[in-house]
């Protein structure tokens, strides 16, 4: 089993905010991610597929190929856009990179074709990252 990797590039915002809490537990919980008036990251989004490599291209998927996918699901999607307020799919999500990368499992999984989608990963800020490998 080989697994490949692409790697793309967004820039968003977001606010981390629970309508069901106080001002004081949003505060508590996300504290400047609350902030209502948004805030913005670069985002490093890595996408890996697995499986065997093609005995014609040598490749497990082309990686052009998942360049194009990436960015006709995903970054146009969310490139520039206020994730609490332009993207219908995540209406009514918290919108962590928790979540938003469930949601990029969403988008990209069904398109993966020849080999299987294995990680999702998103780098938020240097220090912050998620990884999501599919089911709960
Ligand atoms: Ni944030």
């Amino acid at each position: 089993m080989i697994y490949l990797t692409r790697r793309e590039h967004f820039n968003g915002a977001h606010r981390l905010y629970n309508p069901r809490w106080t001002e004081a537990e949003n505060d508590a919980a996300f504290g400047k991610c609350a902030n209502k008036n948004w805030h913005g990251h670069n985002f490093d989004l890595f996408v890996t597929v697995k499986g065997s490599p093609d005995p014609d291209t040598g490749f497990v998927m082309n990686a052009h190929d998942l360049s194009k996918l990436i960015k006709r699901e995903v970054t146009e999607r969310l490139d520039h856009k206020n994730f609490n307020l332009d993207v219908p799919e995540l209406e009514g999500v918290l919108p962590s990179i928790e979540n938003i990368v469930v949601q990029i499992w969403k988008w990209l999984e069904p398109h993966i074709k020849g080999c299987q989608l294995h990680c999702i990963k998103l780098i938020e800020t240097e220090n912050i990252y998620v990884e999501y490998y599919g089911g709960n």
